[in-house]
């Protein structure tokens, strides 16, 4: 492994070389590209393009909810593009195994987004250790299921606490930074649940429907500061949230009539979030992209 590496290291401090092939003893063959991978797949867990410009490169981010499976992959994602990326969660164990698999600089931070408090020390730790903030992606969220005439005003708080209090208190504290740093990028992570209703889980469809209106509202009043204020709407994605509250004949139901007859994957909406934290999406202000029919 240490020849392989060292091999490889030589390989890329030439400016101009055409891949090559390697011959290794046990007859493996394998191209210098896919070695270069690999290392990067075992050294970082995140797998690095060589040939494409990072999009991110040296941008600070903070992800809510970022030990959980669509923060987590989005975390992977900004990574991935040259983000220093802030994993924040409630769960902090959670946030620091995300930030392990980070290739690129990582904090982990334990943050309850419902709290003003919490989000201020977000917010200031993330400024403190990076030296600013560029990117916000809400994505922490709850989704309990309870008919409306059982649901009790405290769960009611809950869920509108943790889904969209957050994004207002999130979204305030980042922009005060972002404002006088002359712009940053926020992307809400929204649900077709916003538009369509969700039986049992007003709560939720709720949340998600004043996470757009929020979105759409912020996207025009922080244009003037610079700040793109979008939101992505996942479609039914197979994490522990969905798994909690379907059964897996219902899933496979849902599955069904799914656009690729299948469940997404957490992955599925990282690029949809990378391009609203990016320069192309410059002139984006309150969209929400949808990654499937709600
Ligand atoms: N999974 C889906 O089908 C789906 C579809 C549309 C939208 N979404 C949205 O995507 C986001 C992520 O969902 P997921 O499916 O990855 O769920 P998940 O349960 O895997 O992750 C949610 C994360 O939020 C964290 N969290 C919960 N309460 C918090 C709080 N008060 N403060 C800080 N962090 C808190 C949890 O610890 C967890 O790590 C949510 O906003 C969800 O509404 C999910």
């Amino acid at each position: 492994m240490t020849l392989l590496i060292f091999t490889v290291a030589m390989h890329y401090s030439k400016a101009k070389v055409k891949p090559r092939r390697l011959y290794i003893r046990d007859q493996v063959d394998l191209t210098l590209d896919s070695v270069y991978d690999l290392c990067g797949l075992c050294v970082s867990g995140v797998k690095r393009r060589k040939e494409e410009a990072m999009q991110l490169d040296g941008r600070v981010a903070i992800v809510t909810g970022g030990g959980g499976a669509i923060g987590r992959a989005i975390c992977l994602g900004l990574a991935r593009e040259g983000a220093k990326v802030a994993v924040s969660d409630l769960n902090l164990a959670a946030a620091q195994e995300t930030a392990a698999r980070l290739g690129s600089p990582a904090i982990a931070l334990q943050a309850d987004v419902s709290k003003e408090e919490d989000v201020v020390r977000m917010v200031d730790e993330t400024v403190r250790h990076f030296g600013g903030l560029n990117i916000l992606v809400n994505n922490a969220g709850i989704c309990p299921r309870t008919p409306v005439l059982e649901m009790g005003a405290d769960e009611w708080d809950r869920v509108l606490g943790t889904n969209l209090r957050s994004v207002f208190l999130c979204s305030k504290a980042a922009a005060k930074v972002m404002k006088s740093a002359g712009g940053g990028k926020i992307v809400n992570i929204s649900s077709g649940r916003g538009i369509s209703g969700m039986k049992w889980s007003a709560h939720y469809a709720s949340s998600k429907g004043g996470i757009n209106g929020f979105t759409r509202t912020l996207g025009m009043e922080w244009a003037e500061y610079g700040i793109n204020v979008n939101a992505v709407g996942p479609g039914i994605t197979d994490t522990p949230l969905v798994r909690a509250i379907h059964t897996e004949k219902e899933l496979e139901a849902r599955a069904g009539i799914q656009p690729e007859k299948r469940l997404g994957q957490p992955e599925d909406v990282v690029g949809a979030v990378i391009f609203l934290c990016s320069e192309a999406s410059k002139a984006m202000y309150g969209q929400i992209i949808y990654m499937k029919t709600p």
